[in-house]
């Protein structure tokens, strides 16, 4: 969805301001920067809650990096096309300050999220999982990749350099373009293999033009050494990787899902081993359908199958082990984030506190307002989540915590990491107020 909003911008700047970009590029680079600070706060902070979906979406296109990634497909394309191209010579002369602007927007972006994610690589590196590492890395990879190229992409600078180094150092743009494709569907992943919607769709999106890039660009070259016979065989490479890495990111846990789904509907999962993380937690439990259930489970009211269709639908699972602690082992899956109130001074003196927690993309911050020794209202101030997830999240959680007092509450299954940050932030609000 971000894609296709950022794309028209990015076409619009590239065609219908070309002689505009040529000759002023650096009235752009200050429109950038412009944008590029406000990116940073929006991605490291959250969008702000209460604003319209399409105002919220028109955010996202800055702070989650859709405009700098559309402009670099821009960028990437206008190098793949064939040599007599209308569209290539038209593009050819802005390339360099297309790519620059791209680049000024992307720190934005990157160093918002960085704030966040970059912070966890440094600090509990060793609790973060596979994917989610590879995420954070192949993002810091393409912040120190893009500097150098960003850098070297001012004449100035590149008329002070050798033009054979010069070239050497641009064709680290190829890895660039592929770490853009690589961050995106790692932070995608599980998202998408759980079968959200917005995430399918970001990566089925993202594979195809980077696939159809790839094709472009080795027909291009395949051309150009007169080897035309190799562009059928090139073709049918792309189309088969494209169709391979979307089966692979969308089809195994998808399955393991409904599969899961289907046996919490029979109430047959069993309860997940408590040393495992939560996908092989819940994959198992999808995998096993036995019957036993564990008195504790039955004393919350939930049955095995429940615990077992949560710990599968767990995403944050992969953010933190912190999230392992309290969400991967089955008989924990469901437990809160904090324990209820069990006197009455356990909430601080009235006020409103604020309080946040890092949620499935980012950080959200919640209010709390204290009231009579309750808590009598809830507000999100920002969130970076996408907007569905945040919606059933808030709409199942605020309520029960202001009705129950408590937040022994559960997660909402389709928005669970949402559900538990904002658990959490509640909980870091009442806890800063003095309270816990
Ligand atoms: C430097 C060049 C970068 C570019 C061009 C870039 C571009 C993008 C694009 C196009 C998306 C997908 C937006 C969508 O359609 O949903 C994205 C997502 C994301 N990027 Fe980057 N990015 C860059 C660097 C970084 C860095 C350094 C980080 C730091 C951790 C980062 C973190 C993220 C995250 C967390 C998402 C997922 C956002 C969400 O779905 O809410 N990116 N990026």
């Amino acid at each position: 969805m971000i894609l296709i909003i950022s794309v028209l911008p990015a076409l619009l700047l590239a065609f219908g301001f070309n002689s505009l970009l040529r000759r002023h590029e650096y009235l752009l680079y200050g429109f950038g920067i412009c944008l590029a600070v406000p990116s940073a706060v929006l991605a490291a902070e959250g969008i702000p809650a209460g604003l319209s979906y399409p105002v919220q979406m028109l955010l996202a296109v800055f702070s989650k990096g859709g405009l700098a990634g559309a402009l670099f497909l821009v960028v990437m394309f206008t190098g793949a096309l064939p040599d007599q191209s209308k569209a290539r010579k038209k593009l050819i002369p802005i390339r360099r300050q297309l790519s620059i602007l791209a680049s000024v927007l992307a720190i934005g972006h990157g160093a918002g999220y960085g704030t966040v994610y970059f912070v966890r690589l440094f600090t509990a590196a060793s609790e973060l999982k596979t994917v989610m590492l590879s995420a954070i890395l192949c993002s810091l990879l393409l912040l120190i990749l893009l500097l150098p190229l960003c850098v070297t992409s001012f004449i100035a600078v590149r008329r002070r350099m050798k033009p054979a180094a010069w070239k050497r150092l641009q064709r680290w743009a190829y890895l660039f373009y592929a770490l853009i494709y690589g961050h995106i569907i790692l932070f995608k992943w599980h998202a998408a293999q759980k079968g959200e919607r917005e995430a399918v769709l970001t990566v089925i999106l993202y594979t195809a033009v980077f696939a159809a890039y790839l094709g472009m660009r080795l027909c291009r070259e395949a051309v150009r050494r007169k080897k035309e016979d190799l562009i059928l065989p090139v073709l049918l490479m792309t189309f088969l990787l494209t169709a391979g890495v979307t089966a692979a990111c969308l089809l195994p846990e998808a399955a393991a899902s409904r599969e899961a789904q289907a046996f919490s509907a029979a109430g047959l999962a069993q309860l997940p081993d408590t040393n495992q993380n939560a996908d092989e937690a819940g994959l198992q439990a999808a995998k096993t359908p036995a019957p036993d259930v564990l008195p504790e489970e039955n004393a919350r009211g939930l049955s095995g199958s429940e615990v077992a269709v949560q710990a599968v639908e767990t995403p944050a699972s992969d953010v933190l082990s912190e999230e392992n602690a309290r969400g991967l082992s089955g008989s924990e899956a469901a437990l809160p984030v904090a324990e209820a109130p069990d006197s009455d001074d356990y909430f601080p003196e009235d006020g409103i506190y604020n309080g946040s927690a890092i949620g499935y993309n980012g950080r959200l911050k919640v209010s709390v307002t204290v009231q009579d020794g309750r808590i009598s209202d809830l507000a999100l101030k920002s969130c970076v989540d996408d907007e569905p997830y945040v919606s059933r999240a808030v709409d199942g959680i605020f309520p029960k915590v202001l009705s129950d007092g408590s937040l022994q509450v559960d997660t909402v299954s389709s928005a669970t990491s949402t559900s538990e940050a904002l658990l959490k932030a509640i909980e870091d609000a009442l806890g800063s107020a003095g309270g816990n």
